[in-house]
């Protein structure tokens, strides 16, 4: 079979001159004697991927020069002291946004937690007044791999109006946002959105006629090449930390996609490490930046 020659879209890159654009930004709002933007962060547990990811968010703030505050709770919190957090949060004017890393522990309701944050400073984009405003269309906290993956379309051109774009899973954080933002009427958008997840009888061929995949199921490399349509864009947005014997860390990070097979096939495809992740982080920092301006809501 031909093979063509493939794109890497660059998560690392692109997020990379984001923070350089965000951090030059936040140097003149210190020389104006602005408001510095300022995100925290609760983390409950000691979750590994919770642990990296919230360290990652930290770092990054520091980087771009947010303030950052970073909460720490064992598993055994009670929901109602997680809650008098929250309430504490958002009463706090020096706070432009917050969030708290899911998942939780079972004893709390993730649903109560994220209902409970201001909806102003919801920078993760969950409150269900964020959620709702994305699918209308009004100005609102878009969720960060969502807003990251639509980012990361853009930087690199990719065409999408009138194409098909098939979403591999449902989830609320990804596989639901993401459909809704490929079906708006506007760019990236304009799709045409199937959504396929665990129970889909015909994901195969959704697969086959789609320009645009989009895969968030967590199953490591289900996408394979059999599945993918020659000259198709795939965004693969599969983190699962599997166990390894020659990385520093003992685990590596695999994609939901096959990609040593799959690449040959595509025009563009997102890597893991390198693709997604790094859009995520950079845009929970573009939506700290715009609550720290008051850019969405007073
Ligand atoms: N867990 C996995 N992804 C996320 C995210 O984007 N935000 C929060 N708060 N928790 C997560």
């Amino acid at each position: 079979m031909e093979e063509q020659q493939y794109q890497l879209l660059d998560g690392k890159a692109v997020s990379a001159q984001m923070k350089k654009e965000m951090a030059e930004e936040v140097a003149q709002i210190k020389a104006a004697g602005g408001k510095i933007p300022h995100l925290a962060a609760i983390l409950v547990g000691h979750d590994g991927g919770s642990e990296t990811y919230v360290a990652s968010k930290v770092k990054t703030c520091n980087e771009i020069g947010f303030k950052s505050t970073l909460i720490r709770y064992e598993d055994d919190v009670t929901e109602e002291e997680l809650l008098r957090k929250v309430d504490e949060l958002n009463n706090d004017a020096d706070v432009d946004g917050f969030i708290v890393q899911l998942p939780l522990p079972k004893h709390i309701s993730e649903q109560k937690i994220i209902e409970a944050i201001d909806y102003r400073k919801d920078v993760d984009g969950f409150h269900p007044i964020n959620v709702g405003r994305m699918s209308i269309g009004l100005p609102c906290f878009v969720s960060a791999t969502p807003a990251g993956i639509l980012e990361l379309l853009k930087r690199y051109e990719i065409p999408t109006r009138g194409k098909h774009c098939v979403v591999l899973g449902r989830s609320n954080i990804v596989g639901k946002p993401m459909a809704t933002l490929m079906m708006q009427k506007s760019y990236p958008g304009d799709c045409t959105v199937t959504v396929c997840h665990s129970r889909s009888e015909n994901l195969k061929e959704m697969c086959l006629s789609a320009d645009i995949i989009i895969v968030a199921l967590g199953v490591p490399e289900f996408l394979k090449a059999d599945m993918v349509k020659k000259g198709a864009v795939i965004v693969d947005v599969g983190t699962t930390r599997m166990p390894s014997s020659v990385t520093k860390s003992g685990f590596k990070l695999t994609g939901d996609v096959k990609f040593d097979e799959v690449a040959p096939k595509c025009s563009y495809i997102t890597p893991v490490p390198g693709g997604v992740g790094p859009m995520t982080i950079i845009s929970l920092m573009r939506n700290t930046l715009l609550a720290g301006k008051k850019a969405i809501y007073k």
